[in-house]
């Protein structure tokens, strides 16, 4: 691997993809591959959550949402292209972090009420859709996952992924990293009708429409509704052929030539949309080309399994350094070096063991595999015995002589009650209840 920041970010697979996932999350993870170790996945458990009564598109879609990707131009020699299904991993950890995250935690999640009062249709009152921000919180973690480029609809969820990870860090060390949102920069584009693009809207021009459908899609979109003729001034602010027209035509100076003459009502409607059909078909075109040359279904799928192998190779040393939070397992004998890091057994000895240097022998001797458990334990009970000595002897001193002990309790109470009915005195006057 590199020593480049980790992007992960991952698609569920739920139907065809549009122009709308081009510009709100394709372009953004194709610039990204250059500057960071990119991690792009199809999330097809996630897919499970709201779709687990109908499954029949998934893998259909998986794939084709894949060539997608590689026609837009996330390259699978720079960034690691998988599955989430194919690195079981992803469960393990999920599973994992279920034991520490507070339930009230997920169902604060904005999204968790808003899609169940929105998809009615589906019983979304399940143990998995409950958990949905919590297996995305796995499928980062499980990477190191620094930047999650996503859209600001799921800035709650990498929240809650930030706080599960403090709690599971603070229960076991230092063992996952926090991830940070990458917003994405352009903000969503509109569907054909102005509302939010999708395909349950059936307002979307699809990253595979040939010119044709293109058109046809253009020639039908939305503009100013109170332009009823071309010589009446128009509204280019909020008006989706425009917002696709910064989005796709790179002739910003014939842009801001059409959007001149419609404001003031000396362009039609109808060469604004040509030039965006155009400009579109101009812009789908390497895609195109690419998903042909690049993506046909056998490829892909080679590129997933092995994306799948090569993901599942960072899994497994994230889940190693997971399980150690009992001692290293790996260790089966002591001539294997084992990791000190966030073993108990070293945490004792850096907490009980005053020989300092007799535990910095020992860590170096278990890192070289010079030194086996047994005499490592042996010393940290030496030194936890050597610890409690002493404290056992008082205990047996003080029950040897019992009226001295209630003596001493009666005394000390009588001490601590001075002392609270001060702070109650003060209690009392400053909630005002004086009777
Ligand atoms: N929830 C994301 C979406 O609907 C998909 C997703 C699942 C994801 N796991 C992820 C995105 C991990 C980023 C990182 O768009």
């Amino acid at each position: 691997m590199n020593d480049k920041a980790r992007v992960v970010s991952g698609m569920r697979p739920t139907g065809p993809l549009h122009i709308g996932h081009l510009v709100g999350a394709l372009r953004n993870w194709t610039t990204l591959q250059e500057r960071y170790d990119c991690f792009y996945f199809v999330a097809d458990w996630n897919a499970l959550a709201s779709d687990y009564a109908s499954t029949g598109g998934i893998t259909g879609y998986a794939l084709d949402n894949v060539s997608d990707w590689i026609a837009a131009g996330v390259d699978p020699e720079r960034s690691t292209i998988f599955v989430q299904s194919l690195v079981p991993e992803h469960a393990e950890l999920f599973l994992l972090l279920s034991m520490v995250v507070p339930i009230p935690w997920l169902e604060r999640v904005p999204t968790y009420k808003e899609q169940q009062a929105q998809l009615t249709e589906k019983d979304l009152s399940t143990l998995g859709f409950l958990g949905y921000p919590l297996l995305q919180t796995a499928d980062v973690a499980m990477y190191d996952g620094r930047f999650v480029p996503v859209g600001d609809d799921q800035v709650p969820h990498l929240e809650l992924s930030r706080e599960v990870v403090r709690r599971f860090n603070q229960f076991y060390g230092e063992v996952l990293v926090e991830p940070q949102p990458l917003l994405t920069p352009v903000s969503r584009l509109p569907g054909l009708d102005n509302r939010k693009m999708s395909k349950s809207y059936g307002n979307t021009i699809d990253l595979l429409d040939d010119s044709a459908a293109v058109t046809k899609k253009v020639r039908q979109m939305y503009t100013d509704p109170k332009r009823i003729r071309a010589d009446i001034p128009g509204t280019v602010e909020g008006n989706p052929v425009f917002i696709y027209h910064d989005a796709f035509n790179p002739n910003v100076e014939e842009v801001d030539d059409l959007k001149a003459r419609y404001r003031t009502g000396t362009v039609g409607d109808v060469e604004v949309k040509k030039k965006l059909i155009t400009a579109l078909t101009a812009a789908l075109e390497p895609l195109r080309e690419r998903r042909e040359r690049l993506a046909q279904p056998a490829r892909v799928r080679e590129i997933l399994h092995e994306g799948s192998k090569k993901a599942r190779v960072v899994a497994e040393q994230t889940m190693d350094r997971v399980r150690q939070m009992y001692t290293d397992p790996k260790r089966v004998r002591a001539d294997i070096p084992g990791t000190v890091e966030g073993n108990p057994v070293f945490i004792y000895h850096d907490a009980f063991n005053p020989n300092r240097d007799e535990v910095e022998d020992l860590k170096a001797r278990y890192r070289a595999g010079k030194v086996g458990d047994v005499e490592v334990k042996m010393k940290l009970a030496a030194a936890i015995n050597a610890l409690l000595a002493p404290i056992r002897e008082r205990r047996e001193a003080a029950l040897a002589r019992p009226g001295q002990l209630r003596e001493m309790a009666v005394e000390g109470s009588r001490r601590a009650r001075a002392k609270a009915q001060e702070t109650m005195v003060r209690v009392r006057e400053a909630v005002n209840l004086r009777y």
